[in-house]
């Protein structure tokens, strides 16, 4: 796993974007065992959540955002990072597959580093104060402090860095956000080095002219549209819309969690991340490339749904791909 840049830009040739672009090919950001896990009840063993990340790799997912290496008191289900980390390090190399993990600060960075495998990492805040102190104990200010010297030391140590603005379209403590509020926290955070902004609609509130406006904003801010990515939760039935609107703007990154794990923690019982197979539908359908297979996606996504002990309740794992040749 272990990569420098150069070999990162050979296994993730850059997306042609653009609305006009011939290139029809997409990038699925799979954040099922990290954004999913964290916010099921149940905690997952160890060996049980490896098993699913092979079955993510299998299915052709080449960005599968692992765990975190965060305070276990704030997210006690990704305890286990470290062994978690082992754990895949000691199965067979996945050549061009990458596992990100999330980290909030130096500290989280000596436990990536000190793992010897990790080569990316994400770190993450938000549009609004409230979010950010409720999540992590800081405002976004300091947020930003922290992430610096988090990001100078992945630079120099030739990792890939992602940076999430969580609470981009609306937040569950202030309200509607101002898109320009999120522009201006990821311009920060692309000035601080990180290679991809990831947008987060993290209550699943926004619609899709909502995602056009931002989308346009943020390239006027001088964020290129191949390093924005877009996170949509599902909880008010706009994710996929909200892809739809986004690829026509010319994004070509999305997040999405296989079995549609993870449910708005500040809203039970309302569904979580957009799922993987939904938007692999979607995209096969639509004719845009990405390299997922549904079927390995639909068995990876029936494996942690008994692993939650409970039926898979995503809209095509219920219904299955179409034509059915095309999913058993
Ligand atoms: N890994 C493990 N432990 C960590 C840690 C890390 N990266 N960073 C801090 N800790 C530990 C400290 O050692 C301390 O432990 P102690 O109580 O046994 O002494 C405890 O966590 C609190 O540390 P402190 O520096 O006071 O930070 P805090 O309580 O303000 O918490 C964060 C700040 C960022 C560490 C914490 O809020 C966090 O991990 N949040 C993650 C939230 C998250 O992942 N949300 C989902 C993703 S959107
Ligand atoms: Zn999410």
């Amino acid at each position: 796993m272990t990569a420098g840049p150069d070999a990162d830009d050979a296994r993730h040739p850059p997306v042609t974007a653009g609305p006009d672009a011939a290139d029809r090919r997409v990038r699925i950001y799979e954040v099922g065992p990290r954004d999913g896990l964290q916010n099921e009840a149940a905690t997952v063993p160890t060996e049980v959540k490896a098993r699913f990340i092979g079955l993510l790799a299998d299915a052709g997912l080449r960005d599968i955002e692992a765990t975190s290496f965060v305070s276990p008191a704030a997210i006690p289900q990704l305890a286990d990072a470290e062994a978690l980390l082992g754990a895949l390090g000691a199965a067979p190399p996945r050549p061009g597959v990458r596992y990100p993990v999330l980290v909030p600060n130096e500290r989280g960075m000596d436990r990536a580093e000190a793992t010897g495998t990790v080569d990316a990492i994400a770190v993450f805040t938000a549009a609004t104060d409230a979010f950010t102190t409720a999540n992590i104990g800081m405002t976004v200010d300091e947020s930003l402090d922290a992430f610096e010297p988090v990001l100078r030391r992945a630079a120099d140590l030739g990792w890939w860095r992602r940076a999430y603005v969580s609470t981009a379209f609306g937040c569950p403590y202030q309200g509607r956000v101002d898109p320009a509020d999120a522009v201006a926290v990821a311009r920060r955070l692309l000035d601080l080095g990180a290679d991809e902004i990831c947008f987060g609609d993290t209550i699943g509130v926004g619609v899709p002219d909502q995602v056009a406006e931002l989308v346009a904003l943020a390239e006027g801010a001088g964020i290129p549209l191949e390093q924005q990515a877009y996170h949509f939760h599902d909880t008010r039935g706009t994710a996929l819309a909200n892809v739809a609107k986004g690829l026509d703007a010319g994004i070509r990154t999305f997040d999405s969690s296989t079995g549609g794990t993870g449910g708005c923690p500040y809203a039970s019982g309302a569904a979580g991340n957009l799922a993987t197979e939904d938007l692999v539908y979607f995209l096969d359908a639509s004719g845009w490339e990405h390299g997922v297979s549904l079927d390995g996606v639909l068995t990876a996504a029936r494996f942690i749904a008994d692993a939650l002990g409970r039926p898979l309740a995503t809209k095509v794992g219920q219904a299955g791909g179409w034509p059915p040749a095309a999913s058993s």
